[in-house]
């Protein structure tokens, strides 16, 4: 029986308990049973034997999980094989995700996690103590949501040599400038209108200054070109000052504008002209990172950047590669 333990029951916490009811039957026959013996929001917890349904309407209707064990008693204390960690993303000290993660790993729990901000802070130290502690730390999610990349290159590229990885990691970028490029409207008025969708933040600056997408790229750098980058390592330049007469410009030539994040010879997050006819020329939301090998040569993968059930998928997907113990029948 694998002993689930959720921190953080938001969006991406409550989502991933959803998918552990609705696909109990599928999963239990690929990974073994399961059960959640605890989870938590800032605020309480449930833990023990209890029903997920029931906790879940619970935060649901109160907004808030009951007094309890805290997160960290929970990481620290309880019996438990598995950690999901989606706290809230901190960037700046990686907390209050770093120490449930660290603690975790230390007692030789495995973790997976949808928070970048314990990666982008300390991500060659956690990897350090998961090996030290003979366990795992998986981090799909932190890196575009649904969109499969960092166990689609370890698996699906093996034996390549990623010579560099650029792409669009924050949805919102990408949707701000796909509407500025048809529309012609000011960046400042398609930012209200995405603030009212609820597809931009009311501070929207960690998302148009390129700082999410620096995060993210910091994480695939680590992960996958295998180099020990920091934020601070990140040229970051947002699209703030991007004009609809720039889209003129350079529609005129065969180009449009996109938020580009790239890991080759530097770290880099800037608006670029792409020819119209790019892979990375999306719409709307989407996320994609094109990969370069040696022997592949260009490889492209575009997904749903966020969303409760997409990055529910990440980790669930992350579940199975860590639990599967037969050869797995997809659906
Ligand atoms: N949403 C997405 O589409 C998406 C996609 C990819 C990655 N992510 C990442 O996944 C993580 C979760 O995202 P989300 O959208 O689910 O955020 P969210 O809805 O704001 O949920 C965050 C959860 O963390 C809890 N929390 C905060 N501080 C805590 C603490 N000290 N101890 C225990 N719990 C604590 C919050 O508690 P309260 O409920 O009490 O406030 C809340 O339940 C973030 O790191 C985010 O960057 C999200």
């Amino acid at each position: 029986m694998i002993k689930i333990a959720i921190i953080g029951f938001g969006t991406v916490g409550q989502g991933v308990a959803e998918v552990l009811i609705e696909k109990k039957e599928y999963l239990t026959k690929v990974v073994g049973d399961y059960k959640v013996v605890a989870v938590a929001d800032s605020k309480g917890s449930i833990t023990g034997d209890f029903d997920l349904n029931h906790a879940l309407k619970v935060k649901r209707d109160k907004k808030r999980l009951p007094d309890g064990l805290t997160a960290l008693e929970i990481v620290k204390n309880l019996d438990f094989d598995l950690l999901i960690e989606t706290t809230t993303t901190n960037i700046e000290d990686g907390e209050p995700g770093l120490t449930h993660i660290k603690e975790a790993l230390k007692r030789g729990k495995d973790v997976i996690t949808s928070n970048k901000g314990p990666l982008v802070v300390s991500y060659k130290e956690l990897m350090k103590i998961s090996k030290k502690n003979n366990c795992n730390l998986l981090f799909e999610a932190t890196v575009g949501g649904a969109m499969p990349v960092i166990k689609f290159v370890r698996r699906c590229l093996a034996g390549n040599k990623i010579l560099s990885i650029k792409g669009i990691l924050n949805g919102t970028c990408n949707y701000i400038l796909s509407r500025m490029e048809k529309e012609k409207m000011p960046f400042k008025q398609i930012l209200a209108e995405a603030q009212e969708l609820k597809i931009a933040e009311a501070d929207p600056s960690y998302d148009v200054d390129g700082i999410d997408a620096a995060s993210k790229l910091v994480i695939v750098a680590n992960a996958l070109l295998g180099i020990d980058a920091k934020l601070k390592d990140v040229k970051i330049t947002g699209i703030r000052e991007i004009t609809p007469e720039a889209f003129d410009v350079a529609m005129e030539k065969g180009y449009t504008i996109r938020l580009i994040a790239e890991a080759g010879n530097e770290l880099k997050v800037s608006p670029r002209l792409i020819p119209l006819n790019h892979p990375l020329v999306l719409q709307g939301t989407l996320n994609a990172l094109q990969i370069k090998t040696d022997l592949a040569g260009d490889v492209v993968v575009v997904g749903k950047g966020a969303g409760k059930r997409e990055t529910a998928s990440a980790i669930i997907s992350d579940f199975i590669d860590l639990y599967a113990n037969q050869t797995i029948n997809f659906i």
